[in-house]
């Protein structure tokens, strides 16, 4: 089955076309226009200014997209009354910004009605959860790399992005439960929020984790998970930095990033030399992050027996975070295999939304087009 995926949930105007066999999608044409150079000057994306990018980019990004799967498809061609390559249409309705999201909405309402192409509408988190069923090198932490996929249930899966922080069991496909999400900021968010306070830049996420690389004293003691994870310590010209690492003994599976932004906050108000020391804040604040990330999951997956640990959203994009995982999963839960989707489909990008499509497709559920609708809260 080729699904074509739409995506314009907030500042990158993408198209794909995937082709769907079984349990996994191969990607044919992943085309992203992204708007991080426009946003970067305001420190964060701006609605309408990402409304009219998305306008202007949407029509030659699908067009490039479809060129890229096959030369001679662009679309306005007819095909002289032969049925157009494509069998559905994904594409993403919600959560995100509304005067972003519509413009995808609309284009594929307009394809579906003009190459009568059923349309799919897939939910933006959903997307991200299903960037790990495209066919790619997949890290596994019993044996190593592998190259084809194998996704068993129950799934315990970590999303983590500018918008959401969510752990959710997936019991099989389409089937998801909500364990644990945020009372606050995302993880994104928290990235996004402290990289200001730093004045590094905008996006948060790769700015704070290029700085962190350059700590080279930096110990980081992620313990057992029977043990508190509590020491991150940063012994740097003698003069420690300790964040705290929110709700990490919290019985349930709720997040809360906030009050780590405040922690960081204080700590450069004391600190008349923080200017100086970048680096060991992006470091500890990484790290803070990524402990309750790590413990809550594995915490997770003890609790509902999971065979896979899957990672999602643009945050799962933290290379600490991914070494980290794959370290604690294999100590840990050596019977649990660890998902983690290649780089490129980690932040936003409509390949995952057509891999999600597809697996809908399969199941049939299509949406009438004249039925498509924007839900900016739309929950998974
Ligand atoms: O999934 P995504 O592209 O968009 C949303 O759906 O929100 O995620 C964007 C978020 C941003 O907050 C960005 O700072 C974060 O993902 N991010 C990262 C990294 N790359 C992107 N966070 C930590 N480390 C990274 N390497
Ligand atoms: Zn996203």
């Amino acid at each position: 089955m080729i699904v074509l995926g739409i995506e314009t949930s907030c500042d990158e105007t993408t198209a794909a076309v995937v082709s769907g066999c079984r349990e996994s999608v191969s990607v044919l044409s992943n085309v992203i226009s992204s708007q991080i150079d426009i946003h970067k000057k305001y420190g964060g994306v701006v609605p309408e200014v990402a409304a009219r990018e998305h306008i202007l980019n949407i029509l030659p990004v699908i067009n490039t997209s479809l060129k890229i799967f096959n030369t001679q498809y662009s679309i306005s061609n007819q095909y002289k009354n032969k049925k157009y390559p494509i069998d559905a249409i994904a594409v993403t309705v919600g959560p995100g910004l509304i005067t972003s999201l519509i413009t995808g909405i609309e284009t594929a309402k307009t394809l579906s009605y003009a190459w009568n192409i059923p349309v799919v509408a897939v939910n933006h988190i959903e997307g991200h959860i299903y960037a790990n069923f495209i066919k790619n090198k997949i890290f596994d932490t019993r044996h190593s790399t592998l190259e084809t996929h194998h996704s068993k249930f129950p799934s315990v899966i970590l999303t983590v992005s500018g918008g959401h922080t969510m752990l959710v069991l997936m019991q099989g496909h389409g089937k998801f439960k909500t364990i644990g999400e945020t009372r606050d900021d995302a993880a994104g968010e928290a990235f996004d929020k402290a990289a200001k306070m730093l004045g590094i830049g905008y996006p948060g996420g790769p700015a704070i984790s290029a700085l962190a690389e350059k700590v080279s004293n930096y110990e980081c003691r992620v313990s057992n998970i029977n043990n508190n994870i509590r020491h991150s310590t940063l012994d740097t010209r003698n003069s420690k930095i300790t964040l705290p690492r929110p709700m990490i003994d919290g019985v349930d599976f709720d997040f809360s990033f906030s009050g780590l932004k405040t922690a960081l906050r204080y700590a450069l108000e004391k600190d008349k030399q923080w200017e100086k020391r970048i680096p060991e804040y992006c470091a500890e604040f990484q790290q803070a992050v990524i402990d309750v990330l790590i413990h809550k999951t594995i915490k997770a997956a003890k609790k509902y027996d999971a065979k896979t640990i899957m990672l999602a959203g643009g945050v799962s994009a933290n290379k600490k975070l991914r070494e980290q995982f794959a370290l604690k999963t294999s100590e840990l839960l050596p019977d649990t295999v660890l998902q983690i989707p290649d780089l490129k489909y980690t932040t936003d990008n409509a390949a995952m939304i057509a891999s999600a499509g597809y697996f809908k497709a399969k199941r049939k559920k299509f949406t009438p087009w004249q039925k498509l609708r924007v839900d900016c809260n739309l929950a998974l």
